[in-house]
C-alpha cells in the first residue's frame, strides 16, 4: 500500500505538467519520475499519434470483440444486438448522462461513433443526426447497423481535430470515450465549441486518472514488473487501448472545457474498476475512485 501511495504521489508532480497539456513538458518531468522508454513515447510530439490511433481502431470497432459477440456472424443483426446488450450491461449509466430522448428533434453530432451503439440511441430519439470517426471500420460498422435498423445518419470519416461543419451548426455534440485518444484533445474541444450553437450542449466522457482501474494497471504493469514508480499518466499512455491515451482529473476536464459558459463533470465507478475486486469491497468503493469522468457543458 505504501508503495501504491508513493506511485500515485509521484504522479502528482506530473499532474502539474499535464495541466498545461504540453506533452514535451510532461516528458521532461516524466524523465525525473518515470522510465525513459515512456518518456520517449511521450516525446511523441515529434511523431504523430493519430495515425497510430487510427491503425489501432481500424482492427476492430470499439466494443465488438468476442467478449461481447462470441461466435456470432460479424455485422449480422444478432451481432449488433449482442454489442448493444453488452455495452449497456457494462455502462448502463450512459442513458442517464446522455439522456438521448430529451434531445428529440435536435441536430446532433457524435464525435467518435465507434460501432454506433450510442449513435443508434440518438437516431431512435428522433434527432437530425451526424457522426464522425477517425476510422473506416467504425464508419462501415455504423453504416451497416443503420441500414439494418432502418435509421439515418450523415456519417463521415474525419479526424475530429478539424471538423467539416459550419460554426454554430449543432444543438448537441456528444463524444463518449474518444477525445482522450487524440493527439490534441484541446483541438477537438475547440472544434466542438465552434460547431455548437450558442446555448448548445456538449455531453461526453473522458478517462479519470486517479481511479481503481488505473491502480490495477499500476499493479499489473508497474508493481508486478518491478517498476513501481511508473506514473498513472505513463501507464494509461502505454497500456490503455491505442498508444497515447490520456486520463484526467475532474478539475483538468473543467479546465479543458474552459471555453464553455457552464460545465459539470463527475466521476463514475465502472465495472472496469470493480472487475476482479471481491464484491464486499467493491460495494464500498465510491464513484470518486471511478475510471470515467462524464461531463456536460453549455456554450
Ligand atoms: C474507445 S472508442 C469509443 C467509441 C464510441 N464512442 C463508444 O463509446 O463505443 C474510441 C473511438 O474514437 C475514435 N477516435 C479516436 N481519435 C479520434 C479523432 N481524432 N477523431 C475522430 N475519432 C477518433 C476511434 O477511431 C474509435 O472509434
Amino acid at each position: 500500500m505504501l508503495i501504491a501511495l508513493s506511485g500515485f504521489g509521484a504522479s502528482q508532480l506530473t499532474l502539474r505538467s499535464w495541466r498545461g497539456y504540453k506533452p514535451q513538458f510532461a516528458s521532461f518531468k516524466g524523465s525525473l519520475l518515470g522510465p525513459t522508454r515512456i518518456v520517449r513515447r511521450e516525446n511523441g510530439i515529434f511523431m504523430s499519434i493519430n495515425p497510430q490511433v487510427k491503425n489501432y481502431w481500424e482492427q476492430e470497432a470499439c466494443g465488438t470483440g468476442s467478449y461481447a459477440t462470441g461466435e456470432l456472424e460479424g455485422k449480422s443483426k444478432e451481432w449488433y444486438e449482442a454489442v448493444e446488450n453488452y455495452r449497456y450491461q457494462m455502462e448502463p449509466f450512459i442513458h442517464s448522462v446522455a439522456q438521448f430522448t430529451r434531445h428529440h428533434g435536435k441536430t446532433v453530432l457524435e464525435v467518435g461513433v465507434g460501432a454506433g451503439t450510442d449513435h443508434l440511441q440518438w437516431a431512435r430519439a428522433g434527432c437530425n443526426l451526424f457522426g464522425v470517426d477517425l476510422t473506416d471500420e467504425a464508419i462501415a460498422t455504423t453504416k451497416r447497423r443503420f441500414e439494418l435498423y432502418g435509421q439515418k445518419s450523415n456519417l463521415q470519416r474525419v479526424d475530429a481535430e478539424k471538423l467539416p461543419f459550419a460554426d454554430g451548426f449543432f444543438d448537441v455534440v456528444y463524444s463518449w470515450g474518444v477525445i482522450h485518444h487524440s493527439q490534441n484533445p484541446e483541438s477537438i474541444i475547440a472544434e466542438i465549441h465552434r460547431v455548437l450553437k450558442k446555448g448548445g450542449m456538449f455531453i461526453g466522457m473522458m478517462y479519470g486518472r486517479y481511479s481503481v482501474d488505473v491502480l490495477k494497471l499500476w499493479v499489473k504493469h508497474g508493481l508486478l514488473k518491478g517498476r513501481p514508480f511508473r506514473t498513472p499518466s505513463a501507464l494509461v499512455w502505454n497500456h490503455v487501448e491505442s498508444i497515447g491515451t490520456k486520463a484526467y482529473t475532474v478539475r483538468e476536464i473543467k479546465d479543458l472545457l474552459g471555453l464553455f459558459e457552464s460545465k459539470e463533470a463527475f466521476k463514475i465507478l465502472t465495472p472496469y474498476d470493480t472487475k476482479y475486486i471481491p464484491q464486499p469491497i467493491a460495494r464500498l468503493l465510491p464513484n470518486g475512485l471511478g475510471w470515467f469522468i462524464a461531463f456536460r457543458a453549455v456554450k
